[in-house]
């Protein structure tokens, strides 16, 4: 079973959450019912994946009765969350009370390639649910939510071990969107150049494990910080990367590790304002080789009403860490006043672009 989607790209899955789901509305009543109740729908979709739904579902069809015993739920109530689920085109029906998953609902199950069940698990869970309850409030005093609310930034609290439950449900998170947008970026970046290619904030190192994988000449570093390097390296050694890749702690705002040819940032840049965006550019403007690139994978946005994710995730950037998705023109600025000049901005088949830039 789980190579069902191992080989799936945004070529055959279906298309980014925010232009699937239920058909437009046909009606400016519909259209404010649509909008307004979608956060049920993603709490159902939360919901449905913490049950494991989608597994026990797994490539066939199942009965509502079966999957309740199975899960350990109330077989109405989980009829009326799969309901909402086949209106999100999650689940399609193959009999009055049975289902099974469609394409995207298969990209829930965990284990398989491909699998973005981690990635939904964060999305809409009650810490989510907890700082959009609060967003009106930030929006007026144009403050990060989150700080609002607990008092600190995100990424302080999440380093503290009584959150380490929460932690891991983000990272996990970013692993998984990582995982998502590896095949995409390897196709459409060359990385075979490159001696020693760092990534900061990298994580659970996920992108330059797959990057070293495909370049087994070079070397790599994950600069990131202590709280989340014991997961690094423990994924490093499963990878049989030790010789090959180091895991460095590192405060970016501080200093960043020097020496390499190529520094790489996946969804780094937009967690952050200007003014701190730009001190951790600067830190590796400091640092990289005049012949170095700095690649930034990121939503690249546009003036247009057109759908993107990105124009959601900018409020979760909004609501978390006072961070921004940029449009080309926003990077090109913030790169050029950092010491960068932005050379290219190349769309992947993932919703990420890969920014390559060189030192000035
Ligand atoms: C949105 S996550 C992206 C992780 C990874 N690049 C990915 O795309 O999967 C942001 C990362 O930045 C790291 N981070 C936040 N503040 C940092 C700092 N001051 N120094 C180093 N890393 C930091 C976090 O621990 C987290 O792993």
């Amino acid at each position: 079973m789980a190579t069902i989607v191992a080989q799936q790209t945004f070529d055959s899955v279906p298309a980014p959450a925010m232009t699937a789901g239920p058909a437009p509305a046909s009606t400016p009543q519909a259209v404010l019912l649509q909008t307004g109740l979608a956060y049920i729908a993603s709490a159902c979709l939360n919901t449905a994946v913490k049950l494991r739904i989608p597994d026990l579902i797994g490539a066939g069809a199942k009965d509502v009765d079966k999957l309740a015993l199975e899960s350990g739920t109330d077989p109405d109530y989980l009829y009326r969350i799969l309901r909402v689920l086949e209106v999100s085109q999650i689940v399609t029906r193959t009999a009055a009370r049975s289902y099974k998953l469609t394409d995207a609902g298969q990209l829930l199950r965990r284990g398989i390639a491909g699998s973005m069940a981690d990635c939904i698990e964060w999305i809409a869970d009650p810490l989510h649910l907890k700082l959009y309850s609060e967003l009106k409030g930030s929006v007026q005093e144009g403050k990060t939510t989150f700080d609002q609310v607990y008092g600190e930034p995100f990424f302080n609290w999440l380093s503290k071990t009584e959150n380490k439950s929460e932690a891991a449900v983000f990272n996990n998170a970013m692993t998984s969107i990582s995982e998502m947008c590896i095949p995409a970026f390897l196709e459409a970046y060359d990385f075979s150049g490159f001696k020693k290619i760092i990534d900061v904030g990298g994580g659970h190192g996920a992108l330059l494990r797959s990057i070293l994988h495909a370049n087994p000449t070079a070397q790599g570093v994950v600069a990131e910080m202590p709280a989340v390097l014991t997961q690094t390296k423990r994924a490093i050694a499963e990878d049989r990367l030790a010789t090959r890749c180091e895991a460095a702690e590192c405060n970016f705002f501080e200093a960043v590790p020097a020496g390499g040819d190529c520094y790489v940032m996946k969804h780094i840049v937009h967690d952050w304002a200007d003014g701190a965006a730009l001190q951790l550019l600067r830190n590796i403007r400091s640092v990289i080789s005049p012949n170095g690139k700095l690649v930034l994978a990121e939503a690249v946005l546009d003036d247009s009403a057109d759908p993107h994710p990105g124009k959601l995730l900018d409020i979760e950037m909004m609501a978390f860490v006072g961070g921004k998705e940029r449009t080309r023109n926003e990077f090109q600025r913030l790169l050029h006043s950092a010491g960068f000049a932005l050379e290219r901005v190349i769309s992947t088949k993932s919703p990420l672009c890969l920014l390559e830039a060189r030192p000035m």
